[in-house]
């Protein structure tokens, strides 16, 4: 039976980088996964061997929680790679997003009635898909600080336990808590505040920003 705190992240990018050494920092076990992990050696080395790397197929199966952090447009692709058994029964993080840079400024391959956190639950019936992280810059993931007071994160998803259990996991990585808009289906929303995210941050020159609920 693996560890209950051992998290594999699919994605070698910023957001998988940052990830892995976060939640290694935190006492979990991971191990971040590449198409081509042998890329990952010299990093590997600047984590002092704290986060194991493999393929997309050994970081799905590493562990009870499984991260997607690949590009939106291969996030997919990443997921048939990896083998929806790997995925069966375990909560999966959902960090993508569906951004469609073609026309300059950033939209949505999905459309508005989809999104890439839909189709990745659509994918994996067996699995609990959180949309979680991708409203947020990287920089901010992992024990945030944001001057005007650190926001919830904002998460959907079909299974409240599964949401329950991400909101323990954000808690841990320094969140005050999360924010439950709904249904898988409101990742249809959570993704299409990140073209208004890359908006604010090219008005405001800063990437480490974020949305906040007032009232
Ligand atoms: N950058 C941020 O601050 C930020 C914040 C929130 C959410 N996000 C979202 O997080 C995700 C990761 O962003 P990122 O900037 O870290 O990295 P990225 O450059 O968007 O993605 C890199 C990862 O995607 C994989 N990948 C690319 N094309 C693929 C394909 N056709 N098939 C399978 N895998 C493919 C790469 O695999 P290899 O390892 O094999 O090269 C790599 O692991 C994106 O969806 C992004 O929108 C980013």
């Amino acid at each position: 039976m693996p560890s209950e705190k051992r998290v594999g992240i699919l994605g070698s990018g910023v957001v998988g980088k940052q990830l892995g050494r976060g939640f290694a920092m935190h006492g979990y076990e991971v191990m971040l996964g590449s198409r081509d992990p042998s890329k990952l050696e010299s990093w590997k080395k600047e984590t002092k061997g704290r986060v194991a790397t493999g393929t997309f197929a050994q970081a799905a199966a590493y562990g009870p929680v499984v991260i997607l952090a690949t590009a939106g447009m291969g996030a997919e692709a990443a997921v048939d790679l990896a083998g929806t058994k790997n995925f069966a029964g375990k909560l999966v993080l959902d960090a993508t997003n569906p951004l469609d840079f073609s026309g300059g400024l950033p939209g949505l391959f999905v459309g508005t009635t989809d999104s890439l956190g839909e189709r990745i639950q659509r994918k994996l019936p067996d699995a609990k898909v959180v949309k979680c992280f991708n409203t947020v810059g990287n920089v901010r993931m992992v024990d945030p600080k944001f001057k005007e007071g650190t926001p919830p994160m904002l998460v959907c998803g079909n299974d409240a336990a599964a949401k329950k259990q991400t909101e323990g996991i954000l808690r841990e990585l320094g969140w005050p808590g999360a924010l439950d808009v709904g249904s898988i289906e409101s990742a249809r929303w959570l993704e299409a505040l990140v073209p208004l995210w890359v908006r604010v941050a090219q008005v405001m020159n800063t990437y480490e920003h974020a949305f906040k609920a007032v009232r």
